[in-house]
């Protein structure tokens, strides 16, 4: 082989090794992949340029020793890098390797990196070569931590997040659940997950639970806001509940991620106030009703009490001139001795004395005013009333029952000529209406004590009162009877009233009347000022 053949030779082989070089230094770059070399015999470094390259050093101006690449450690690293290696060679590995940060001097940035390394023995077994590579993983673990942190968060959202949130797969069957929905189940993680609806929920709550997330995996369409009753440890609870369809990479469904929230709270607040608000809405009504009915009746009563003035003014210019008309009469029967003007003085005399008691009857009606209270003894006065009653009517064969015993010694505070004008009126009326009978005329007077009431009822067997005059019997000047006033039971009326009780009437025509009083055996101290 001639020289130039050799040289030929040898020009063309450093060629393609140049070329190889060429193309390792750039798959050493692509790769972020770089190689050193540690010669122990002659203590010589050498880095391949993508070492440099990762370390952000300049090949010209730095060069390769152990030193300047601890330099390059990140100093919180540099203590367990250099471990690492010394630790090995002491030790005698053969191998090891190492994840670790640097710091690229002139920017300061942080990058990563992976180690291997691996050491070449003599004969005797001493080291005499270390090989090693760095390869920078810095992108990998940026996405790594990125990964990691989203991990995370997503943990700590489902843990802490105050909705049950479980996801299942098609097969029925739990494959993460959260905290909050341990909680309500009273069960652990391990109890739950992997196991199937069926195993946890009784059959028909469970069957209502798949019926919806079969529809949500066979549509792909979330279904949303169903409200619905859930079986708890702690009993029945009203669940909110949210079921999307739950996808893998490739967009699959393969099951349900469902997130539920307790309502049970706010469905009570919420049928509480509705009811309240029923409650206060009938409570307005009925108090708008009551007000309505007492400002009727405070117009009645004005216009009753100007009409009751007007009347009283009237009744009381009539006496004069009544008085006149019937001395006028007494003086000119006297003159003459005529018998045939007789009967006609007569019917002078009895009608100035009816329009007398009309004239009696309407002052009383409207000099009723407070009642002046008294002890009254109640038995005593509704006998005595009785008893003069029954002498009026003597002739007329009513018979009257005493049916109160009960009111022995009971004694009642109220006005008592007050209290003899309402039982005289009362009693007055049931013997007219007996009247109306041939015969078998009977009224009975009940009374009883009833707490702090007293009770009477006055019934007789009279002729009852029309259902259409019913409501108008205590009206002041309603009258059925030619010779009425009208105005004994609206004085009834206003006397039980100031005295703070009731009166009632019931009646069926043609077959009696039942007029019911209710006293309190103590004035009501407010109406005193009245
Ligand atoms: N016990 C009774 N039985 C039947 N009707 C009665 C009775 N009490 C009252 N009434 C009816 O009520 C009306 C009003 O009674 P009241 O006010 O006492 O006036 P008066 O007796 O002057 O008619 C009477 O005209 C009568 O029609
Ligand atoms: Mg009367």
């Amino acid at each position: 082989m001639d020289i130039k053949q050799v040289q030929a030779d040898l020009d063309k082989k450093n060629e393609a090794l140049k070329i190889s070089e060429r193309r390792l230094n750039r798959t050493q770059e692509l790769a972020h992949l770089g190689i050193w070399e540690l010669d122990l015999i002659n203590n010589q470094l050498t880095w391949s340029d993508e070492v440099y390259r990762i370390f952000g050093l300049d090949p010209q101006k730095f060069g390769a020793t152990y030193e300047a690449f601890l330099e390059a450690v990140h100093p919180e690293d540099r203590k367990v890098v250099n471990d690492a290696y010394s630790g090995s060679l002491r030790g005698g590995k053969d191998y090891y390797e190492i994840e670790h940060r640097i710091v690229r001097k002139a920017t300061g940035e942080v990058r990563y990196v992976h180690e291997k390394c691996e050491h070449t023995r003599d004969s005797s077994g001493k080291i005499i070569r270390s090989i090693g590579m760095v390869h920078d993983i810095t992108d990998r673990k940026i996405v790594e931590e990125a990964l990691r942190n989203e991990k995370q968060e997503r943990q700590v959202i489902l843990e802490t997040v105050p909705a049950m949130i479980f996801y299942k797969n098609r097969e029925n069957t739990f494959v993460r659940t959260n905290k909050a929905f341990e909680e309500v189940m009273r069960l652990p993680k391990e109890k739950l997950e992997g196991r199937s609806l069926f195993e946890i929920y009784p059959k028909e709550q469970a069957d209502a639970f798949w019926k919806d997330d079969k529809e949500v995996i066979a549509t792909g369409q979330p279904k949303l806001n169903i409200i619905e009753p859930m079986e708890t440890p702690a009993g029945k609870r009203w669940v909110q509940t949210g079921k999307i369809p739950y996808r893998d990479e490739m967009n699959n469904i393969i099951g349900i991620i469902g997130f539920a929230v307790d309502i049970t709270e706010q469905k009570k607040t919420k049928e509480l106030l509705e009811r309240d608000k029923k409650t206060l809405e009938q409570y307005v009504l009925k108090r708008t009703e009551e007000l309505l009915k007492s400002y009727r009746e405070i117009e009645k009563m004005k216009r009753l009490s100007d009409l009751g003035e007007l009347a009283a003014t009237v009744a009381h210019e009539l006496r004069n001139p009544l008085a006149a008309i019937n001395l006028a009469s007494y003086n000119l029967k006297k003159k003459t001795s005529n018998p045939e003007l007789e009967k006609h003085f007569l019917t002078i005399t009895k009608k100035i004395k009816e329009s007398n008691e009309i004239i009696n009857n309407l002052l009383s009606f409207s000099r009723v005013k407070a009642p002046i209270y008294d002890i009254v003894n109640i038995f005593d006065l509704l006998d005595e009333n009785i008893e003069n009653m029954a002498e009026q009517y003597a002739s007329k064969n009513i018979i009257i029952n005493k049916s109160f015993e009960e009111l022995k010694n009971i004694s009642v505070q109220a006005d008592q000529i007050q209290l003899k004008s309402l039982f005289t009126n009362i009693i007055n009326n049931a013997c007219e209406a007996c009247l109306d009978h041939a015969e078998g005329r009977k009224i009975e007077v009940i009374g009883s004590v009833e707490g702090d009431n007293l009770n009477i009822q006055f019934k007789d067997n009279g002729s009852g009162i029309d259902k259409e005059n019913i409501e108008k019997v205590f009206n002041p000047f309603f009258s059925t009877k030619a010779k009425g006033t009208g105005l004994g039971l609206a004085v009834c009326n206003q006397i039980t009233r100031l005295h703070n009780g009731k009166i009632a009437i019931e009646s069926e025509k043609d077959s009696g009347t039942v007029v019911s009083i209710t006293l309190p055996l103590k004035k009501h101290e407010y109406t005193t000022k009245n």
